[in-house]
């Protein structure tokens, strides 16, 4: 059954996300490098949902992924705090040889793919080496919080690795946590009074509860040492 709104998360005030569209749900895991930093996903199988489903945001359901009514015993306080200025507005333009990279700070997720081998902001320096190139094209796409745009300098279009509509639960094994939702695919996000966030491609959003940047994930899950038990 499909939605006529199309994949959309509606987020409740102090309770979860309110998923609609049949969108697919599933593990993603964080794969470290030789070097130890974060290099690429692996997904897991589909989660078998409903076409619509809650997923809990506040990090105590006892039926993690999904909402269990916790949040109310809690007195969870979702309030949400993060900017709503688009993207573009926010961001810092690094300028290189070969590759523009796009960084927003506030809406790191503690992901790492931009430290593997060396930084995204050292990297874009060397542009003029197309492996480099490559190498911080692709650590720009698979940050999952959409902090980094890669963007090429000759048609001035972002680079985006093409995602279904989907939500991924994201693990960290490295670390030992589990990290947000990696919303991906352009699901639309309706804040809790009624704001449509600018629809991305990659977004993060926290379901640990620890968030000081509610709703989106700020990697307050690798101090708390979240958990979800799956
Ligand atoms: S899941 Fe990352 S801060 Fe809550």
């Amino acid at each position: 059954m499909s939605d006529e709104h199309g994949p959309r998360i509606k987020i409740l005030k102090d309770g979860p996300y309110a998923v609609s569209g049949d969108v697919p749900l599933m593990k993603t895991t964080i794969v470290p490098g030789p070097d130890g930093a974060p290099v690429e996903w692996a997904e897991g199988a589909p989660i078998p949902t409903q076409p619509r489903y809650t997923l809990c945001r506040c990090g105590r359901s006892g039926s993690k992924p999904f909402c269990d009514g916790s949040h109310i015993d809690a007195g969870f306080d979702g309030t949400e705090t993060a900017s709503r200025e688009p993207y573009l507005d926010q961001a810092v333009l690094l300028e290189g040889p070969g590759l523009n990279v796009t960084d927003v700070r506030g809406l790191c997720a503690e992901a790492r793919f931009c430290v593997a081998y060396d930084t995204v902001w050292r990297g874009v320096e060397h542009t003029d080496d197309p492996e480099v190139t490559e190498r911080v094209t692709r650590q720009a796409c698979l940050c999952p919080a959409g902090r980094y745009v890669a963007w090429d300098k000759g048609t001035g279009q972002p680079y985006e690795l093409e995602f279904e509509s989907s939500i991924g639960l994201v693990e960290d094994p490295q670390l030992g946590v589990s990290g947000g939702l990696w919303v991906r695919g352009a699901v639309s996000v309706e804040s809790s009074d009624g704001f449509v966030y600018e629809v991305a491609n990659r977004v993060t959003l926290c379901r640990c509860g620890e968030s000081k940047n509610k709703p989106l994930c700020d990697g307050s899950h690798c101090d708390s040492g979240f958990v979800d038990g799956l």
